[in-house]
């Protein structure tokens, strides 16, 4: 095949070379009957291509009118050589210009887009400077944005996005990989919940109700007893959330990890801690590009993190927040506004935005978890059958219905321990976005099944 050329990669060492580009037609600028300004986009990277009609380059006039006609968003393929611009370029992101020599349309763009690019790209601060300047400006709204999903995708904001997604994705497997953990796939259509509660999607399995799982829980535990000391799964999760919420979704990809325990569930934490750390620092030092480009739509201060992650106890998490003069029920759950709050006053006092509240009262923990011995959105787990049925039993679970989890237990099972994260929420706090539906690419909520 001929050899492309990524917009991205066009830069100044690239002068005088002959290439070959594909991109999307972003904005297209007439200037005489003989010129045309078109800028060409691929993924984060954009570049200004520039005709001229001229019998010696074998440009013609009809080639400039027929650039000039193309819709925007059209996908176009462009052979030309690579220039260096008399101004900066303010508009692209490449600081060469590419001088046409060939352009071919492979598919052309309805001449209307529903949603706008440009204005779908633009940050909070420029439409309010737009609107002091007396400027009308159309803001492209989430929903909009997401019934647009594959215009919206397209935004350099969004091109980041979902690259950082996949880093995030690609280091929890790097790293627990390194500590001897073995990556597993467990059944999503299951005989009934995982973590107990109403968030549940039923459906029918061969006539026989059954249910989505709300998480890999009981069968990454099953694996332990199957013996395999340490697990992992990147999958799916389903919750039938009835809230609406900026940090809920209906489906979301879940890490999850299980292991062995030898003597201590702090082992899971010194995991966790060694995991995240590396996640965030892989981010900070080979994402920059990324980074920047959600920065400028999304404008955010980066993550705060220690080498070695803070641990905290419930009780003292409690206490800073009695201190600051907000009561909480010494057994009850953390609601939203205090989980917030306690994140602000830990960042005062310790520099951190990310820690471990460890010693969660187990009122509020399902009924798999070995009481007292707690870990952020994980824990140490039962690994008795008879604890296990009566916890289960405790917290109204039909024990019938998850017999075979338990019984695994009495073939020999090592204590062990685990943790869940959604990859959509370890991206959001990264990046301090405002609202889970900008880090999953298709959400999944209470009111959405399409696209
Ligand atoms: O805290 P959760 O419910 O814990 C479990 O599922 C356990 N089985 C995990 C474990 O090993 N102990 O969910 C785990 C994580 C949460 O911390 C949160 O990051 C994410 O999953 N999560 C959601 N993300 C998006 N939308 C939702 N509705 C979520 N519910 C939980």
């Amino acid at each position: 095949g001929r050899s492309w050329t990524k917009i991205g990669d066009l830069d100044d060492a690239a002068e005088g070379r002959s290439v070959l580009i594909r991109g999307a037609t972003q904005t297209i600028r007439p200037v005489s009957k003989k010129m045309a300004f078109v800028v060409l986009r691929q993924s984060m990277g954009t570049v200004q291509c520039v005709l001229v009609a001229n019998p010696d380059t074998g440009v013609s006039t009809q080639m400039v009118r027929f650039a000039t006609s193309l819709s925007k968003e059209s996908i176009v393929d462009v052979e030309g050589v690579v220039s260096l611009p008399k101004e900066p370029l303010k508009a692209t992101t490449q600081q060469v210009e590419v001088q046409v020599r060939k352009i071919y349309c492979i598919n052309r763009a309805i001449p209307t887009l529903p949603i706008n690019l440009e204005d779908a790209a633009r940050s909070e601060a420029e439409f309010e400077k737009a609107e002091q300047a007396g400027e009308k400006l159309v803001r492209v709204g989430q929903d909009t944005r997401l019934n647009y999903r594959a215009i919206d995708l397209r935004t350099p904001a969004n091109q980041a996005i979902f690259r950082i997604q996949c880093q995030v994705e690609n280091k929890f497997r790097e790293f627990l990989l390194s500590k001897d953990f073995v990556g597993i796939h467990t059944p999503k259509l299951i005989s009934g919940s995982s973590e107990g509660g109403a968030a549940v999607f039923k459906l029918l399995y061969n006539g026989q109700p059954a249910c989505l799982a709300q998480s890999p829980q009981l069968y990454k535990q099953m694996a332990i007893c199957g013996g395999y000391e340490r697990v992992f799964e990147v999958g799916p999760v389903f919750r039938a959330e009835n809230s609406n919420t900026h940090r809920h979704l209906c489906e979301f990809v879940g890490l999850d990890a299980e292991m062995e325990i030898k003597e201590h569930y702090f082992e899971v934490c010194d995991i966790i801690d060694g995991l995240f750390v590396s996640i965030f620092k892989h981010l900070t030092e080979n994402c920059k590009k990324e980074l920047e480009t959600i920065n400028r739509q999304y404008p955010f201060e980066p993550l705060q993190y220690l080498e070695k992650t803070l641990k905290l106890t419930y009780e003292e998490g409690i206490q800073m927040l009695k201190e600051a003069g907000i009561e909480i029920e010494p057994m009850g759950d953390l609601n939203t506004e205090a989980e917030k709050k306690l994140g602000r006053l830990v960042k005062e006092k310790y520099g951190t935005d990310f820690f471990i509240l460890y010693r969660y009262p187990l009122a509020v923990r399902p009924f798999y978890t070995m009481p007292c011995e707690e870990i952020i959105s994980g824990a140490q787990r039962i690994h008795t059958p008879e604890l296990l049925a009566k916890r289960a039993t405790e917290c109204g679970i039909d024990v019938s219905t998850i017999s075979a989890y338990i019984e695994s237990f009495s073939y020999g099972a090592p204590p062990h321990g685990g943790f869940g994260v959604g990859l959509e929420r370890v991206v959001m706090l990264f990046c301090a976005l405002n609202n889970i539906r900008k880090t999953s690419m298709f959400p999944r909520d209470p009111q959405r099944l399409v696209p």
